[in-house]
């Protein structure tokens, strides 16, 4: 059941009507404990809020389809205010998007020089960006145009998915650029072909990059929930002697909450992806698929409307 629910959210996720009319109706069936608001000026209170606590950020600028370049071009825009708000605020916090929403499928030409407009700004106010990364398809594209833009930026880093084949395979050959990525289990429903079907399968092959990336002597951001993820990641360290520098957990807004706090507390690096903007429903449905029990808790909000 659990997992016809998972397919279920992950097919409706892609659904682009939906992401239109969600759109014009703002944050709507308990979006609004995953999204910390639709404006810049939401997200920076936000963020001040979580770095007064002590918690860094990386804001993600919610938008993945994009039908023009115009659409591309206004998101490219949004995203530039975002990092002059951060460094005008002299906010703790990083800038996460995603490249179908700088117009990767309308080219790779559209993408890297709305790409080269968000760096330019991102260096100016000294803002670290992250590549999010989106499914199968797009995955090699991505790469593509982060090892590009790696060779003109050194403030940029992207991510790579553990339910993937080929991510051992990435993380040897990303090496030679001395990356800064972001380790995550995978958010998209793949197939059989190319992504491990099993929990298990996933969870090992999650640490083994994550061993292999900080062994290298690289930054590694590791984002999940999954308390033995965590474990794992504090014995590793603590074995190899890896300082806390080099590394941090990050965890989705809205989500273990406590836990987060926690590791902050406990003197680990903690750092929140903040998503925002009005393009929430991909980002909500994903969330969604994650986690059934999120379903019962969107029944309760449409129901106390
Ligand atoms: P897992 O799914 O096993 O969950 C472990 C526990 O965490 C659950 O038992 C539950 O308690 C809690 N939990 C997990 N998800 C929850 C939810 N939605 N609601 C409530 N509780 C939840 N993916 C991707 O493909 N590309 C990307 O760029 C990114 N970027 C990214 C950034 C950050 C900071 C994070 C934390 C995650 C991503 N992801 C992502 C998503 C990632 O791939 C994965 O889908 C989620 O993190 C859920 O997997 P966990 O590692 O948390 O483990």
């Amino acid at each position: 059941m659990e997992r016809v629910m998972r397919d279920f959210f992950l097919f409706l996720s892609k659904n682009r009507p939906m992401t239109k009319v969600a759109k014009q109706y703002g944050l709507r069936f308990g979006a609004a404990r995953f999204v910390a608001g639709e404006t810049v000026e939401q997200a920076v209170e936000s963020i001040q809020f979580l770095n007064k606590e002590g918690l860094c950020v990386t804001l993600d600028c919610l938008g993945e389809f994009v039908d023009n370049e115009k659409e591309a071009g206004e998101m490219t825009e949004l995203c530039i205010e975002a990092v002059q708000a951060i460094g005008a605020h002299k906010l703790d916090s990083q800038l996460s998007l995603k490249l179908t929403s700088m117009g990767l499928d309308l080219s790779e030409e559209v993408a890297l020089e709305n790409m080269r407009r968000i760096m330019d700004a991102a260096v100016e106010n000294n803002v670290f960006v992250t590549i999010d990364m989106e499914d199968y398809e797009r995955c090699q594209k991505t790469l593509n145009l982060f090892k590009q833009l790696k060779g003109e930026y050194e403030n940029i880093g992207t991510v790579i998915q553990a339910y993937l084949y080929r991510t051992e395979g990435d993380i040897a050959d990303l090496n030679s650029y001395s990356p800064n990525l972001r380790l995550v289990k995978g958010a998209y429903k793949e197939s059989h072909e190319v992504a491990f079907p099993e929990k298990k399968e996933v969870d090992d092959n999650f640490k083994k990059i994550i061993k292999a990336h900080l062994l290298n002597g690289n930054y590694t951001a590791i984002a999940t929930h999954d308390d033995q993820i965590i474990e794992y990641t504090k014995n590793l360290v603590k074995e190899h002697a890896i300082s806390n520098d080099q590394f941090e957990f990050q965890m989705l807004y809205g989500i273990c909450e406590e836990r987060q706090r926690d590791l902050h507390n406990q003197g680990y690096k903690m750092r929140v992806y903040m998503p925002f903007g009005t393009d929430w429903y991909g980002y909500f449905m994903r969330r969604l698929a994650e986690r059934p029990a999120n379903v019962a808790f969107v029944a309760r909000g449409i129901f106390n409307k």
